[in-house]
């Protein structure tokens, strides 16, 4: 009540005299900037600096591409959009080529001799020239990512362009790169707030600066079903209308889903679809009463809690249903996973849950895909290959090991970033802690528990639930500084990593950060660079 009475121009001279009478507060110095080659997220596996001069991009550069194939040309065209403001007036030219390179271009080769693995590079740039070869195109465009970090924040501006006489470098450097592990991945809850085809495109872009490979959709929980299925088409019509909180929700038609599939392919990055069962379906219970064991469909949900929806597992529909759903999202996902989710079930016996997951897991393989699952499909027997999301801390992932699963390593208290970073974050939850930086990076996957090491990792993968993550600002509010930290746990090798030297490198991203319009958290642990 106090508050409302100091209105209007009262309360701006009340604010404006409070911030004078404040003591100023302690400027903490910017750090040296560092130079270019040390700035890096992820730290590539060997850098090596030339004593020769900087490489410079200009308005002459030319993109050379050999062999003059598709993908390899789509590189080019993506480092010529990226590289257009660096380089003046005109968008480097891409070309296609087999003969002598020229003097001064950017020259990306994929090279079979070049003996970098699935998605390794080289790196090479000197004062006549840069070379990125690669054995595969995912190692070019990692190449390609690097030299972006090399090259000046202000090239991440989609709006200016330089004049041709403001050039810029880039350092004389050999980089050698390759992954530690091959999946390197986030997650986006997009079942519980509806976050739409642009939002994804944009965390893709994001992703894809830090060299990051799989972006797992959660694409159905209890608040709502948001992937558009032509054989029950109430899922989204009634399921998807909703969300947390009673907002409108939203959903993604087949076509849709298929354009977030082909901008992630542009980047290196696989969708992993999740249809979460038989737990987290109020979505789909509401939408289908014979889904439910007494064919009552339940009111839609609008909060957050978790266990209290199942799937009837007796019935032969809920089969018949999975059968559909799996089908209809095999076609249209050219990854070789599908998600099926397992976690949280609370209404089953452990026969009965183990049973369902085993059915369920059939009718992926019957449909060509390699099942995933949160680390509770491990009371299941698994077939060979499927994979085991980890995600309970305190559950050791051994026994999913012991049955021959690759593990996803995604501790809560380590990897989730809707997690708060402390006690004052606004956004997020705090149920498996508060993750600041230092958390979120220094940790090893190989070392987290006893019994396991690299051999029985597939990857690092970092989740964003979204009971309170409404919006994009929220999302790159979340992620941003600890989706690097993640990226670069699971690309780097472990004894190129220190969190003081990742901290250092992390505080260069500010400016790059800013150019992109990101809204990252200043965390204050960090020096950023202005
Ligand atoms: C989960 O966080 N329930 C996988």
């Amino acid at each position: 009540m106090k508050s409302s009475r100091v209105g209007g121009l009262g309360l701006l001279v009340a604010l404006a005299a409070s911030s004078c009478a404040r003591p100023a507060p302690i400027a903490r110095p910017a750090p040296p900037p560092l130079d270019a080659m040390h700035r890096v997220i992820p730290i590539p596996v060997s850098v090596v600096a030339s004593t020769g001069n900087s490489f410079v991009v200009g308005p002459a550069t030319a993109i050379v591409v050999t062999p003059d194939e598709a993908e390899a040309i789509e590189i080019g065209r993506f480092l010529s959009d990226l590289i257009g403001t660096a380089a003046g007036p005109e968008t480097p030219q891409v070309v296609g080529g087999e003969g002598t390179i020229p003097e001064g271009s950017i020259h990306l080769t994929l090279d079979a001799a070049a003996a970098t693995g699935d998605e390794g590079y080289e790196l090479e740039i000197a004062p006549n020239g840069v070379v990125i070869a690669a054995e595969q195109p995912a190692g070019l465009f990692y190449g390609v990512q690097t030299l972006r970090q090399l090259l000046p924040p202000f090239v991440e501006y989609d709006a200016v362009r330089l004049d041709a006489a403001r050039s810029v470098g880039v350092p004389a450097v050999t980089i050698v790169d390759g992954p530690r592990f091959a999946w390197r991945g986030s997650m986006l809850d997009v079942a519980r707030h509806f976050h739409s085809v642009d939002d994804v495109k944009r965390y893709l872009d994001l992703m894809a600066l830090y060299k990051m490979n799989r972006l797992h959709l959660h694409l159905a929980d209890d608040q709502g079903w948001r992937l558009e299925i032509a054989s029950w088409p109430n899922l989204t019509t009634h399921g998807g209308s909703t969300e947390v909180g009673g907002g409108p929700g939203g959903y993604y038609t087949r076509a849709d889903y298929a354009d977030i599939v082909e901008y992630a392919r542009r980047r290196f990055i696989t969708i992993v679809p999740e249809i979460d069962m038989p737990g987290h379906t109020n979505a789909a219970l509401a939408s289908y009463a014979e889904l439910n064991c007494d064919g009552v469909a339940p009111p839609l949900y609008t909060g957050t809690n978790v266990g209290f929806s199942t799937l009837c597992v007796d019935k032969d529909v809920t089969y018949r249903f999975i059968d559909d759903v799996v089908r209809e999202l095999a076609t249209l996902t050219p990854g070789d996973y599908i998600h099926i989710g397992g976690d949280e079930v609370e209404r089953l016996s452990e026969a009965e849950y183990a049973a369902f997951i085993e059915r369920a897991q059939a009718i992926v393989l019957r449909h060509g895909k390699q099942v995933i699952g949160w680390d509770e499909i491990a009371h299941a027997q698994l077939a060979p290959g499927t994979v085991v999301q980890h995600w309970r801390p305190r559950e050791s992932p051994v026994p999913a090991i012991a049955q021959g699963a690759k593990i996803i390593a995604s501790s809560a208290d380590r990897t989730y970033l809707d997690m708060k970073y402390t006690p004052q974050t606004p956004l997020g939850l705090s149920w498996a802690g508060f993750i600041d930086v230092r958390t979120a990076y220094a940790w090893d996957p190989a070392t987290l528990y006893d019994g396991i090491d690299d051999s029985s990792i597939l990857g690092v993968e970092a989740p964003i639930w979204s009971e309170t993550i409404a919006h994009l600002s929220d999302i790159e509010r979340m992620a941003f500084p600890r989706l690097p930290a993640i990226a670069e746990i699971a690309w780097s090798p472990e004894d190129r990593r220190s969190y003081d030297d990742f901290s250092r490198r992390l505080g260069a991203q500010a400016p790059r950060w800013s150019a992109l319009g990101v809204n990252y958290y200043r965390a204050p642990e960090i020096l950023w660079e202005r």
